[in-house]
């Protein structure tokens, strides 16, 4: 690492400094100290000893991107990237060399083509989120956690497309126990990498992780492999994500045990991002009223019928993109560095040479709030993304004051949400057609506002003060709804 002497560290002392690394990863608080650490010492810190944080845009290229010729792939870091409970790998932590044939079969499933296809179960599936909502704010009982009823909607439809069965959710307005399994894999997955740093004291550490923990990520574990063993026996002819993987998988794709450990990645995948995102988007509209009245009425007068809603339909409207554009800047899904490690013989970020089998990644949350990257960065602005000379560009009251010249130099091309290079992600047209569909529908029919705290302590949610492990924990997020229909 002597060519990186000068790259200044997150704390100093090298024990304080590794303890201090652990526990910011095990009690839920990494993303907010790297920020910290990135905000007083620049674009590269030092998280621990072997790792680097770097939150300039060319990063991702650097880091993430297609190789250029004589440049290895920098790998996913096996300290984050675990077998299954069943010793197989999932297309997500899968090697490299594994990679092609086990994405190969998936690719048909999560295309515009197949969306198209899927588009009217999961507007099924929307229609029901509004008639329970319409049920509960016209029965006076008005002040719902809406984060559970995305959490139910991305469920529901994962469940029902990539696995021919719902999960009821919405039905039954209620979690399916397999929801909460979920985060305890997540949990378990955070605790587990901070243990795994330190191999030599792996056995002792481990016995620091909670058994609720092992047993969430287990039963997780066991409840994908049944659900995917029981779409293998269906016969039907639905398009749904395992026809496509089915159809193209043979002998040269993917084994048994390789299709259960990406069954449990698509279910969690596929819902915890997709609502982490909806409830991150509504609650930057809520805390900006004038932003959320803004939207609102793009689509109110987009739409004469709520059947005009439709994804072709929404992809007209320009604030609505503007809007989840700021909303993945502000409160990124996937927060954290997304790790990787440098190939043996050294490779270059940044301008930077940087050794061989040093751990390295851009950490989302700390790259797009950084005033090395954006001009406000705390503000929830959608406007930075829209054109000037656009009719909808004008500042709101409470904006710190922008003109046509104020967003000229932000560095858009740090926010790759879904990632960059071979290993993206390859949900990204399933999760924006679920996004923009909840949110646009929900508007349409309806005003949100925080409830009153009636003197209470005020309990309205802050969605980037909350915990995260891998994605955000997340708290309940009450909202007050009027049906305006
Ligand atoms: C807002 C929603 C979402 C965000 C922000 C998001 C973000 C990401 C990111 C950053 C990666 C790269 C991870 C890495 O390199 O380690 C990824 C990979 C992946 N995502 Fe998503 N995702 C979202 C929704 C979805 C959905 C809806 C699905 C599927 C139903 C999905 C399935 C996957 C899979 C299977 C991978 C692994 C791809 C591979 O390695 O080839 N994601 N996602």
């Amino acid at each position: 690492m002597e060519k990186l002497e000068n790259v200044k560290a997150g704390a100093i002392d090298s024990v304080v400094f590794i303890l201090d690394f652990q526990a910011s990863i095990a009690s839920g608080h990494l993303v907010h100290e790297t920020k910290r650490f990135h905000d007083k010492y620049g674009p590269i810190v030092r998280l621990a000893p072997n790792e680097l944080s770097f939150i300039s845009p060319s990063a991702w290229q650097d880091i993430y991107g297609h190789r250029k010729r004589g440049h290895k792939e920098m790998t996913k870091n096996p300290i984050w990237a675990q077998p299954s409970p069943n010793g197989a790998f999932s297309l997500i932590n899968c090697k490299e060399e594994d990679h092609a044939r086990m994405w190969k079969p998936f690719v048909p499933a999560f295309s515009m083509r197949a969306l198209k296809a899927q588009e009217e179960i999961i507007q099924g599936y929307v229609s029901m989120l509004m008639e329970k909502l319409k049920s509960r704010a016209t029965s006076g009982d008005v002040v719902v956690d809406i984060k559970d009823y995305y959490n139910w909607t991305t469920f529901d439809i994962i469940g029902d497309l990539g696995f021919g069965e719902p999960f009821d959710c919405l039905q039954n307005e209620q979690y399916h126990q397999w929801v909460s399994f979920l985060f305890g894999h997540l949990i378990a997955g955070a605790l587990l990498a901070s243990v795994n740093f330190y191999p030599w004291i792996f056995k002792a550490l481990l016995a620091l992780v909670p058994k609720s923990a092992h047993q969430a990520a287990l039963a997780h574990h066991a409840m994908s492999c049944d659900k995917a063993k029981r779409r293998m026996n269906l016969r039907t002819d639905r398009k749904d994500i395992f026809s496509h993987v089915l159809a193209l998988n043979d002998e040269k794709g993917l084994t048994l045990p390789e299709l259960e450990a990406t069954a449990a990645i698509i279910i969690l995948a596929g819902s915890e991002s997709t609502s982490t995102m909806l409830t991150g988007t509504t609650n930057s509209l809520m805390r900006n009223p004038e932003k959320l009245s803004k939207l609102t009425d793009e689509v109110r007068s987009s739409f004469r019928k709520e059947s005009n809603i439709t994804l072709d339909a929404l992809e007209q409207l320009t604030y609505l993109r503007a809007v989840f554009q700021e909303a993945f800047r502000l409160l990124p899904p996937v927060p954290t560095q997304i790790p990787r490690i440098v190939p043996p013989e050294g490779d270059t970020i940044c301008g930077h040479f940087i050794p061989g089998n040093t751990f390295v990644g851009l950490p989302q949350y700390a790259a797009y709030r950084s005033t090395e990257n954006f001009i406000h960065p705390s503000s929830f602005l959608p406007e930075r993304w829209l054109p000037s000379d656009s009719p909808l560009f004008v500042p709101s009251s409470s904006d710190p004051a922008f003109d046509k010249t104020t967003f000229l130099n932000d560095n858009k091309g740090v926010v790759p949400p879904f990632s960059v290079g071979p290993r993206n992600c390859i949900g990204f047209n399933l999760a924006y057609a679920e996004m923009r569909l909840v949110l646009s529908r929900l508007l349409w029919n309806m005003d949100l506002e925080f409830p009153d705290t009636c003197g209470r302590k005020d309990d309205r949610l802050v969605f980037e003060e909350q915990k995260t492990y891998a994605l955000w924990e997340r708290e309940p997020f009450r909202a007050k709804l009027f049906w305006v229909r």
